[in-house]
């Protein structure tokens, strides 16, 4: 499973409890319209690991695995409320949307049925 680059918008602490997770980090392309982005860096995070994540971080995150992934996420604010105003950017092109709710929810609820 993968969930395409998007942001938060607040700071947050992603702690892993089981599995992994690769996460690619990355910047916008200011030169470029759009909000297009290039990849800046990459953590691979196991059991027991944990990174803080500043509030303007754009990232992607895959689990390698083909079994379960678990992780804490704490929000340096009110998440819920932020849907509304994140964006997501496609894993094609790069460019910048707005975050899509919906479709990633689907993603993990489909994940979770195939035990991903
Ligand atoms: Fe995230």
């Amino acid at each position: 499973m993968t969930v395409m680059p998007h942001n938060h918008l607040m700071w947050a602490v992603i702690g892993v409890y089981t599995g992994r997770e690769d996460n690619i980090f990355w910047r916008r392309l200011p030169e470029v319209p759009g909000g297009t982005i290039e990849a800046a860096g990459a953590k691979s995070l196991g059991e027991r690991d944990a990174e803080p994540l500043g509030r303007d971080i754009i990232h992607s995150v895959t689990n390698p695995l083909s079994r379960l992934t678990g992780g804490i996420h704490v929000y340096g604010g009110d998440f819920a409320a932020a849907h509304a105003v994140r964006s997501q950017w496609d894993p094609e092109t790069l460019c910048e949307g707005r975050y899509d709710l919906e479709r990633n929810m689907r993603l993990f609820e489909e994940a979770d049925r195939v035990g991903a």
